[in-house]
C-alpha cells in the first residue's frame, strides 16, 4: 500500500494522507541553523547543536507519537482545523504534504478555504520562515482567525527534559508588535535569544502554555481556540510558548500571504541589551524587515531551489527505470548530504541529545557527498583527523560545537583509524586537490602537536600493523565497524554500556573486518605513497598488505566463506563450527571488496553462501542462524531479539558492501537485485509493511528471523546512505572518479540495454551513453571521446570548463 507518490519534475515526496504508517519526515536547513519537519509538522529546530541550542521543545517518546511542531490552528465559524492536520486533527476536504529538497509544503483544504503552507530555511540565515497562504475559493465572504503556536525549549534539550526544579522558574519573553521574544537565561551567561514574528497585525498573542491550553487540555483543543481569542499572556517561569492570532476576512477568490519567522540570533556581549534593559533586537528586526515580503520569501525559495540543483546536477542518469532514476537523481544525494550535515545527531530515531560526530560514520559519510561539496568535505576530514590520536587511533566521536574528542566515549575502536584513509583518498580522486595532504591537522585537537593530513594517513596505516593478535589478524579493541561484536567487554550487569565498557585488555580478540579493511585501505594508502613518490615507503606498505592477505589465507577462511572474528578465548566468530552466528556479511563484504580470493574462486564462493544463508526477500541480514540467547563473549550483538538491528536484521549499511563485492567477481544481476531489495523507491508499495519514508533509506529492516520482516526503523542518518549511493554511482552505474581520470566500469543486470549519465567531475561535464547491444554484465568493448576511440576504460581530465560526449560500448 503506498501514501503518496513521487514528483519527480519537482523533485518531491507527495503524502497524500497524515496517516502515514510512522511520521514521514524531512530536513531544513543547511549552515547552522536547522529543523526537522514530520508530514503533520511535527518537529523542531535548533542551532548548529541540537543538544545545546534547542530552540523548540518536541517529545520524544510520546503518546501519541509526534505531537508537538511548528503549529497553526484556522478558525472558521465553530470548525477549527490545521493546516498540516495537526495539532486539530479535523478531517480535511483535501491534504497534501510535499517533501523537497530543503523543505516541506502543505497544500489543504476546509470548507472553501484553500492553505497552501511552505516551511524552509533561507540560505545563510539563521530563520525558518513559514509562510501561510490562505484562499477563499468559495462563493462567501470568509472570516476567520488564525492562530500559531511553537513551544519554547529552554536551550539545552537534555537539560529541558530533566531539570524541572530550576526550569520552571527560569523562561522569560519579550513581547514587541507582532514579535515574541525568547529570552531565558539571556540575562546571564547567554548571548543568544529567538524569536517568532508574523508580518501582520496581531488581535492577541499568548506566551504562557498554561494560559493558552489549560492546564487539562492538550494541542487538540486549547482553551483560548475553543473560545477564538488569546490573553495576551506573559510567560514568568513555567512554560514559556509564542502564538499570535490574526482576523482575516477573505472575499471570494481572495488570498492573503502571512509570513511567519522563527529566528535565532546572537548578539555581542557589549551590545546585549537596550539602554532599558530590553534585548537588543536590531538584529532579529533587520531579519524580519529583509523576509517581510512574499517576494523576498519567493526570492529566498528560489535560491534554496538552484543551490540544491547545483548539487544534484553533479551525477544525473536517464534510464528507462524510474525508480532507479529518481533515486540516483534526486534521493541518494538528497539523503547524502543530510546525513553529513547532521551526522547521527538529529532525526526521529536520534533524540538530538545523544551521539556527537563518529569518526567512523562521518569518514564513511564523505563519500557521498564529497562531489556535491567538496569544500565542507575537505573541511569535515580535518576536523575528523584533529581527533586523532598520536598513535593513529583517534576518538570514537567529537561534539560538533568544540569539534573536541569526546571523553566520555573515547577510543579503541580499531577499525576507525582506516576509515580516514578511504575518506581522503575518495576526496583526493574527486576533486585532485593534493593540498589537503600537507594540511596541518593536530592531534587529540592540540596544535602545538600537528603533522600533515599525510602523517595521520601513516598513522592510521601503522595503528593496524602496531595491533595485531595470535594470528596476525588485527585486534578488534573494543569493537569495529560493529558496535556491538563487544569481544572485549564481559558485561553481566545492565548497568553498563555495551560501547563504554572494556575489561578485557584487549589483546586476544581479532577482527578479519578491519583485515579486509587494511587490505582495500591499505593499498589505498600504499597506491598514494606511489603517486607521491614515496617508493620504499609503498614497498614497505605492500609487504604489510602482503602479510594481511597471507593471515586472512591462513588464518581467516572457513572453507565457504570468510570467518567474522576470534574470541578473546580464541574461539571462532562465523564459522560452520559456530552453533549460531555461522556466517557474517562483514568479513565477506570487505574480503571480497580487497579482492581477496577473487582469483582463486574463494571470493565466489564466500558471495554464493550469503545469497544462500544470508540474502531474503528485503535484503541481506547481518549474521545467519541469529542469537537466541545472550553470549558473554560476544556483548550487544546477542542483546537484541533475533532477526532485528546487529542481531541478524538487515542493516541496509553494509548491503552495498555485497553489491560492490558482486561487480568484483562480475555479477551485474545478483548486484542490481540486491540495491532493489533495500531501496526504498522500490519499497514504495509495501509501505505498510516498511513502514519509514519510501524516500530515504533505514539503518535497518527486520530479517528474515525476526517477528515482522521486512519492517524498517531508523530512517535517514545512516551510513547507508552514502555507501548506496556510492555503490550504485560508481560500481554498477561504474562511474569512477580517479586520481587521472574518470573511469568507466559498469557491472549491470544483462538485461538492460544502456543509460546515459551526466557527470561533472573537475569542472568537466561529462555526457556519456552507455551501450549494451550483447547485453552483458559487465566489460568496456570500446570508450569514445567526442568521436575518438580511446584504449582501456578511463577518460583523462579534460580542460576545466568543457563539456565532452562520451559512448561506452560495453561487451566482450
Ligand atoms: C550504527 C553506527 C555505526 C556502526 C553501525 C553498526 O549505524 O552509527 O557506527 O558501524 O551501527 O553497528
Ligand atoms: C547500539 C546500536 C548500534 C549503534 C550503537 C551506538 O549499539 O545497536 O547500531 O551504532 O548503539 O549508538
Amino acid at each position: 500500500m503506498k501514501y503518496g507518490f513521487f514528483d519527480d519534475i519537482n523533485q518531491e515526496y507527495v503524502i497524500t494522507t497524515p496517516k502515514t504508517p510512522f511520521p514521514w519526515i524531512n530536513y531544513l536547513g543547511s549552515n547552522d541553523y536547522y529543523s526537522i519537519i514530520s508530514n503533520t509538522s511535527g518537529g523542531y529546530s535548533f542551532f548548529k547543536d541540537a543538544r545545546l541550542r534547542r530552540l523548540t521543545r518536541y517529545r520524544y517518546n510520546n503518546i501519541p507519537l509526534d505531537t508537538n511542531g511548528k503549529y497553526f490552528y484556522i478558525k472558521d465559524g465553530e470548525t477549527i482545523w490545521s493546516p498540516a492536520w495537526k495539532p486539530a486533527q479535523t478531517e480535511l476536504d483535501s491534504y497534501q504534504c510535499r517533501h523537497g529538497l530543503g523543505y516541506s509544503r502543505f497544500i489543504s483544504s476546509k470548507d472553501n478555504i484553500q492553505a497552501s503552507l511552505i516551511f524552509f530555511i533561507p540560505n545563510g540565515d539563521n530563520v525558518e520562515i513559514q509562510m501561510l497562504t490562505l484562499e477563499n475559493q468559495g462563493e462567501a465572504q470568509k472570516n476567520i482567525k488564525l492562530f500559531s503556536f511553537i513551544e519554547w525549549n529552554l536551550w539545552n534539550a537534555l537539560d529541558d527534559m530533566t531539570n524541572f526544579q530550576r526550569n520552571l522558574s527560569t523562561g522569560e519573553v519579550e513581547i514587541e508588535d507582532s514579535v515574541i521574544y525568547h529570552k531565558t537565561e539571556y540575562r546571564e551567561r547567554r548571548n543568544h535569544y529567538a524569536f517568532y514574528s508574523v508580518n501582520a497585525e496581531i488581535d492577541g498573542f499568548d506566551t504562557d502554555r498554561e494560559s493558552f491550553m489549560g492546564l487539562y487540555n492538550d494541542l487538540k483543543t486549547p482553551d483560548a481556540i475553543i473560545a477564538g481569542q488569546l490573553s495576551n499572556s506573559e510567560a514568568h517561569g513555567w512554560s514559556p510558548i509564542a502564538s499570535h492570532s490574526v482576523s482575516i476576512s477573505l472575499m471570494p477568490g481572495e488570498k492573503v500571504d502571512l509570513i511567519f519567522l522563527l529566528g535565532y540570533i546572537e548578539n555581542e556581549q557589549e551590545k546585549k541589551f537596550y539602554s532599558d534593559g530590553s534585548i537588543n533586537k536590531d538584529a532579529a528586526k533587520s531579519l524580519i524587515h529583509k523576509y517581510q515580503t512574499t517576494e523576498a520569501v519567493d526570492e529566498a525559495f528560489n535560491e534554496l531551489k538552484l543551490s540544491w540543483n547545483k548539487k544534484t546536477s553533479k551525477l544525473q542518469i536517464k534510464s528507462s527505470d524510474d525508480k532507479l532514476s529518481r533515486m540516483v537523481n534526486i534521493w541518494h544525494p538528497y539523503q547524502s548530504m543530510i546525513t553529513y550535515q547532521f551526522s547521527r545527531s538529529a532525526s526521529f530515531f536520534e533524540s538530538g541529545i545523544g551521539r556527537g560526530i563518529g569518526f567512523r560514520d562521518s569518514n564513511q559519510d564523505i563519500a557521498g557527498f564529497v562531489h556535491m561539496d567538496p569544500q565542507k568535505a575537505r573541511q569535515r576530514i580535518i576536523d575528523i583527523a584533529s581527533t586523532q590520536f598520536e598513535d593513529g587511533g583517534a576518538y570514537h566521536q567529537y561534539q560538533p560545537l568544540t569539534k573536541r574528542g569526546n571523553n566520555d566515549i573515547g577510543g579503541n575502536f580499531n577499525d576507525d583509524p582506516l576509515w580516514l584513509i578511504f575518506s581522503t583518498t575518495t576526496y583526493l580522486k574527486e576533486t585532485g586537490d593534493w593540498s589537503i595532504l600537507t594540511e596541518l591537522v593536530p592531534f587529540d585537537n592540540n596544535i602545538n602537536n600537528s603533522a600533515p593530513l599525510f602523517e595521520h594517513l601513516r598513522r592510521s596505516f601503522y595503528h593496524v600493523v602496531n595491533n595485531l593478535g595470535k594470528h596476525n589478524l588485527p585486534l578488534i579493541g573494543r569493537a569495529d565497524w560493529n558496535d556491538c561484536l563487544n569481544l572485549n567487554c564481559f558485561s553481566n550487569n545492565p548497568d553498563d554500556s555495551f560501547q563504554t565498557t572494556e575489561n578485557l585488555d584487549g589483546k586476544n580478540a581479532e577482527s578479519v573486518l578491519i583485515a579486509g579493511m587494511f587490505v582495500l585501505y591499505g593499498t589505498e594508502f600504499a597506491r598514494l605513497c606511489e603517486l607521491l613518490s614515496k617508493k620504499d615507503e609503498a614497498i614497505e606498505a605492500y609487504s604489510h598488505i602482503e602479510k594481511m592477505v597471507e593471515a586472512i589465507n591462513t588464518s581467516g577462511w572457513d572453507g565457504e566463506w570468510f570467518l567474522r572474528a576470534y574470541d578473546h578465548f580464541d574461539n571462532k566468530i562465523g564459522s560452520h563450527e559456530c552453533d549460531e552466528g555461522k556466517i557474517f556479511i562483514e568479513s565477506q563484504g570487505f574480503c571480497v571488496m580487497a579482492g581477496i580470493g577473487v582469483k582463486d574462486g574463494r571470493a565466489q564462493l564466500a558471495l554464493d553462501s550469503v545469497n544462500k544463508h544470508l540474502a531474503c526477500e528485503y535484503g541481506i541480514v547481518l549474521q545467519n542462524p541469529p542469537y537466541s540467547k545472550y553470549y558473554l563473549n560476544l556483548g550487544e550483538i546477542s542483546s537484541y531479539p533475533p532477526g532485528y538491528k546487529e542481531n541478524a536484521g538487515i542493516f541496509c549499511h553494509n548491503n552495498p558492501w555485497i553489491m560492490i563485492a558482486e561487480t568484483k567477481v562480475g555479477n551485474g544481476d545478483r548486484a542490481f537485485d540486491y540495491y532493489t531489495r533495500i531501496t526504498p523507491a522500490y519499497l514504495e508499495e509495501i509501505s505498510q509493511l516498511h513502514k519509514t519514508e519510501p524516500y530515504v533509506y533505514s539503518q535497518m529492516i527486520a530479517g528474515k528471523d525476526a517477528y515482522r520482516p521486512g519492517e524498517a526503523k531508523n530512517s535517514w542518518l545512516t551510513g547507508t546512505a552514502a555507501w548506496n549511493y556510492y555503490a550504485i554511482s560508481q560500481f554498477i552505474l561504474g562511474i569512477q572518479p580517479d586520481y587521472a581520470g574518470l573511469r568507466i566500469d559498469p557491472c549491470i543486470p544483462k538485461e538492460w540495454d544502456g543509460y546515459n549519465i551526466v557527470r561533472e567531475f573537475r569542472d568537466v561535464t561529462y555526457i556519456i551513453e552507455i551501450k549494451n547491444p550483447d547485453h552483458v554484465n559487465q566489460g568496456v568493448k570500446q570508450l569514445i571521446v567526442d568521436n575518438h576511440v580511446i584504449a582501456g576504460n578511463k577518460i583523462p581530465l579534460m580542460e576545466k570548463g568543457s563539456t565532452h560526449n562520451v559512448t561506452v560500448i560495453l561487451g566482450n
